[in-house]
């Protein structure tokens, strides 16, 4: 917050995110973005149904994340072909696919972030990926049929495994043709 107060134009202020600092900034809001995320886990509810009525008539709600639930309690997934619908006096635009609506240059964003990580995983497969990669291992959320993302096991009610755990698991359980335990090279040429 501290950097983005240097960096940003006089007039953008940033705020600590407290339920009291929200419904505060409710009242003289015309637009309100959600987009929080926490990562594997469903989004927090930040705005409640009966905090509505502390808006405008016709301000607008944005929900980003409503792809993870939203953080906004009235939210629902609208779709580019039907985007708004309007709960008491505010309208709501809560489509879960955005970028959709540009898509050759979300594409194109998309996969300048992603394709090194495809090129990685293609180039080592899946299991030394996992072990030399700390970014992919952390990123792993179902390996061998286990939970290896913390907030993901804690969101179902599911026991998490440790991703190197699960993979090599995986890969000495699986019996090979002439009886033998496959190694761990899962996936490895
Ligand atoms: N609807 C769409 O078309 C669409 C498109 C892109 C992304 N998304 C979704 O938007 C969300 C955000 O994506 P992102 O890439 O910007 O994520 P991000 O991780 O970069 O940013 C999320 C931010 O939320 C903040 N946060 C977490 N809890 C908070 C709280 N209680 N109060 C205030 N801030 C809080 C985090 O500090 C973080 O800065 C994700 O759910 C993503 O799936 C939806």
């Amino acid at each position: 917050m501290r950097y983005l107060d240097e960096i940003l134009p006089a007039n953008c202020r940033t705020i600590y995110s407290t339920p009291h600092a929200v419904r505060e900034l409710l009242a003289e809001t015309d637009l309100v973005i959600g987009a929080v995320l926490i990562h594997g886990a469903a989004a927090p509810k930040l705005v409640k149904r009966e905090d509505l009525k502390l808006m405008r008539k016709g301000s607008v709600i944005v929900d980003v994340a409503v792809d993870q639930g939203g953080c906004i309690e009235t939210v629902h997934a609208t779709t580019h072909a039907q985007p708004t619908y309007v709960v008491d006096g505010v309208i709501h635009y809560c489509v879960a696919n955005m970028p959709g609506a540009v898509p050759r240059t979300s594409t194109w964003a998309l996969t300048n972030a992603t394709l090194p990580w495809a090129v990685k995983l293609a180039e080592l497969g899946p299991v030394r990926a996992v072990e030399e990669s700390h970014e992919l291992r952390t990123a792993a959320n179902v390996l061998g049929g286990k939970i290896t993302y913390q907030a993901v096991a804690e969101a179902f009610d599911l026991p998490y495994v440790d991703p190197i755990e699960a993979i090599r698991a995986s890969a000495a359980d699986a019996p090979r043709k002439d009886g033998a335990k496959k190694s761990p090279a899962l996936g490895r040429k």
